[in-house]
């Protein structure tokens, strides 16, 4: 490979779709001729990718751009020119205010408009400064090169966004403001995106959506089809074994698509299905837009059609106005379902939403401890389930190098991390493996007689 003349390293914050973007960007800068810094110290551009999801998210964007205001200034003393860029949610949010409160900061590019990423480069080094976070018309997606030309090989796992964006606006989220509204990408083009990702080794694809389920996206035939029709349109693909699927709004899980957890044999049993609290006064000031109990009926339903399907969800302590007899609900409901996994988390109020703004705000030692009876509870829920799975063998992905040498780390169907003592040969396979060990944070086995399938390429 000829060595690229400029490179750029690239920090990233927040959610999966970051990750994604992330990737998207490189893309980007791949065909502009940068290749990837693996440290700030050796790039020519420095790209954050933020998260303003809660406050303590953001702030750390701006102690990092501190950190890297000296990296730049030492590169200037030896007569390199390093620039900064600021993506992703604060990006969106603060726009200018990034470059008044930290001029080190070359470049704010909102996550719509990624695809003039060059543009925004070149304009800043003509100017000194550039902010792009308007919402274009475009789509940025139809103007980025193929997912992954950044990288020499694709990965058995791989992100795709197939909806992004929100319109629910719950009282204390930023995303329907960083996001934009709620939009899906077009049936065949996420199809030939998958194909592309299984073309270079993917075995499983995560769909990515702020509300994954509310995708309606433009089908071949001239109608809007769901997030069930495009599973099962994606099912059809050789080669790709596994689907899942992230974030979903209990509000939006249609009946076509709980039955795709029951006909889908690819659609792996893990759900991540946040609830946020499990009190409907709560539920109600959040506007979630559904009862605790149309939540609990939801997951009988999918219990019913896939009784082996593992729950992750997230939650919010302290909301403004949370009692503790609120808060004693949620417990009620963590107990009642029953989480494999989860997030939880102390209400940080965000500006611009509606719950900033209330007088009923939680004292933060109540939050903290709320936080932490109730990651107690989900803790021993989730070593519950990792414990129920020693003795018992399952289909874990293996995808990429593990911990200790002559291990490999993979995923089970349930998404736990598996370390497995295999071959690098065996990468990209689907192994059946024994389970022998549970550790804190992942499972340990060995391949238990055949696997179900071969990494492409490796002997058989
Ligand atoms: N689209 C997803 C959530 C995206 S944000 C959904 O609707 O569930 C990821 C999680 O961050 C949320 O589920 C919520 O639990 C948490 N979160 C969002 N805003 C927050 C805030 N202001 N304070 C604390 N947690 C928050
Ligand atoms: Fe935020 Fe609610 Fe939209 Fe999720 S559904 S992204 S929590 S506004
Ligand atoms: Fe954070 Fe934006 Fe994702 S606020 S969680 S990076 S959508």
């Amino acid at each position: 490979m000829s060595e690229a003349k400029k490179s750029v390293f690239i920090k990233t914050y927040g959610c999966q779709m970051n990750v994604y973007d992330s990737d998207r960007m490189a893309d980007v800068l791949a065909r502009e001729g940068f290749g990837r810094a693996e440290t700030a110290e050796q790039a020519d551009l420095i790209l954050l990718n933020t998260c303003h999801i809660r406050e303590k998210a953001a702030e750390k964007v701006y102690s990092e751009i501190g950190r890297l205001r000296r990296v730049k200034d030492q590169a200037a003393e030896e007569g390199r020119s390093v620039a900064i860029a600021v993506a992703g949610c604060v990006a969106q949010a603060e726009g200018e205010e990034i470059i008044a409160r930290a001029p080190a900061v070359d470049a704010v590019i909102g996550p719509q408009s990624y695809h003039r990423l060059p543009h925004v480069l070149a304009r800043a080094g003509r100017e000194g400064h550039a902010v792009e976070t308007e919402f274009p018309a475009e789509d940025k997606f139809d103007h980025m090169p193929a997912p992954g030309s950044a990288r020499p090989s694709g990965q058995p796992s791989a992100f795709l966004t197939v909806q992004e964006g929100c319109d629910k606006f719950c009282t204390f989220c930023v995303v329907p403001y960083t996001r934009g509204a709620e939009a899906s990408r077009p049936v065949s083009r996420i199809l030939d995106e998958a194909r592309h990702l299984v073309a270079r080794g993917a075995r499983e694809v995560m769909l990515l959506g702020q509300n994954v389920n509310a995708f309606h996206g433009a089908g071949p035939d001239g109608r809007d089809w769901s997030l069930a029709g495009l599973l099962f349109a994606l099912a059809e693909i050789d080669g790709l074994e596994r689907l899942r699927y992230t974030t979903s709004h209990p509000r939006d899980m249609r009946d076509d698509l709980i039955a795709a957890h029951r006909d889908l044999a690819q659609l792996m049993p893990y759900l991540h299905l946040p609830v946020q609290s499990g009190s409907d006064a709560i539920l109600k000031a959040m506007n979630r837009r559904h009862g605790r109990d149309d939540y609990l009926r939801l997951v009988d339903r999918l219990r019913k059609v896939r009784p082996d399907l593992a729950l992750s969800g997230d939650f919010i302590v302290g909301f403004p106005g949370e009692t503790d007899a609120d808060f004693e609900a949620t417990m009620d409901l963590v107990e009642t379902v029953g989480y494999a996994q989860a997030y939880s988390f102390k209400y940080s109020p965000r500006p611009g939403t509606p719950a900033a703004d209330s007088d009923c705000q939680v004292d933060e030692t109540l939050k903290s401890e709320r936080l932490s009876r109730l990651q107690a509870l989900l803790n021993s829920q989730q070593s519950a389930f990792n414990t129920a799975m020693r003795g018992r063998t399952i289909d874990v992905l293996l995808e990429k190098p593990g911990r200790e040498p002559g291990q490999l780390t993979g995923r089970s169907p349930w998404l736990q991390a598996v370390q497995v003592d295999a071959p690098a040969s065996a990468i990209g396979s689907i192994a059946n493996v024994h389970i022998e060990r549970i550790g804190a944070n992942s499972l340990f086995g060995s391949l238990s007689g055949q696997g179900r399938g071969c990494a492409p390429g490796a002997a058989a």
